[in-house]
């Protein structure tokens, strides 16, 4: 079921470029990924088929087996456990399949933990000017797309229009704390060694990824464990949350093409090129094969990574 936009029967928290997120109780958050899709920061009108449950199924995938490692937010991504935890949205069982997530409430730390394996994107456009990357100096002489020496935690301000601000780690302790910004990169540095070691063996590139954490009061800690009291939240090495580049194609000195996006950004540059489309919304109309192609992709990252077809069974 193609789903652009849910309306359950719960408080709406909020509407992101892709996500519904739902009040689910005093402890819990509902998140629904629909299957819409942004580029460029515009969300287009068309929404691209199965990719909501890409998202949700894969970040599934990873907090599985992060688990041992660090304390998460879900709960549960099964969409009947989900029903009968919250009975509310019983009727919308075909809506939630294989989407939704049912997740312990956090207080959102409101920085992205960016963290970057590859000189890309933004990082790129601030070296290539002053050979510094969030006004801190890096070693000379790297090219474009160029894996970095070592991993470098980049954290970034949380826009509420626009773009993401990269501030520097210090700037992160006054935000947050010394003790929590230093644990912020420690946990961000332990899920991208341990996505890109997998993704590596699958011939696939994490060049960078975002992620968010969050803190969950007392009360519903998991005391027993003893596991810190900062937790993993939101969407977890996902093609919205990362550059992933296929390997066989990687070659530093210009930009890669990306596994997911690639065929919606080639059309929506030559749609530019063109003089259609200016940048901003109104996005234009997405051809139909643009769209398969994309949820193809997206299709494809979830068989590549996971070694197994999403209709395989774990998309409940
Ligand atoms: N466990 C959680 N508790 C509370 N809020 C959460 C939790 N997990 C994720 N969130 C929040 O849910 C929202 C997810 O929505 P979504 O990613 O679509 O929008 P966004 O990140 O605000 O904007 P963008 O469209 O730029 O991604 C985020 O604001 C995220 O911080
Ligand atoms: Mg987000």
């Amino acid at each position: 079921m193609l789903v652009t936009r849910t309306d359950l029967p719960l408080r709406l928290l909020r509407r992101g470029k892709v996500r519904d997120v739902y009040d689910a109780g005093p402890d819990a958050v509902l998140v629904v990924a629909t299957d819409r899709v942004s580029a460029f920061d515009v969300v287009m009108n068309e929404a691209v088929p199965r990719k909501g449950e890409v998202l949700t199924q894969l970040t599934a995938w990873w907090l599985r087996q992060l688990e041992p490692k660090l304390p998460h937010h879900m709960i549960t991504a099964d969409s009947q456990e989900i029903i009968e935890r919250v009975p509310q949205v019983a009727g919308f069982s075909e809506e939630l399949k294989g989407r939704s997530m049912l997740c312990r409430r956090a207080t959102v730390f409101p920085v992205e933990c960016v963290i970057r394996g590859y000189l890309a994107g933004s990082a790129w456009k601030e070296y290539s000017a002053s050979g510094t990357l969030a006004g801190e100096p890096l070693v000379p002489g790297l090219r474009e797309s160029e894996r970095l020496p070592i991993a470098l935690f980049s954290p970034a301000t949380k826009a509420e229009e626009g773009h993401d601000e990269n501030i520097t780690v210090s700037r992160l302790a006054e935000m947050v704390g010394a003790t929590a910004a230093a644990e912020l990169e420690r946990l961000t540095r332990i899920v991208y060694d341990f996505g890109r070691e997998i993704a590596s063996s699958r011939g696939i590139i994490i060049a960078d990824t975002k992620l968010e954490f969050g803190t969950v009061e007392s009360s519903v800690r998991n005391e027993s464990e003893d596991r810190g009291w900062i937790i993993l939240v939101d969407e977890v090495l996902t093609p919205d949350s990362s550059r992933f580049w296929p390997a066989d194609q990687f070659e530093p000195g210009r930009s890669q093409p990306s596994f997911d996006k690639q065929p919606l950004r080639d059309y929506l540059d030559r749609e530019r090129r063109a003089g259609r489309w200016d940048g901003n919304n109104p996005p234009p109309p997405l051809p139909n094969d643009v769209v398969t192609a994309t949820s193809e992709r997206y299709l494809e990252i979830f068989r590549r990574l996971t070694l197994a077809p999403l209709d395989s069974g774990a998309a409940t």
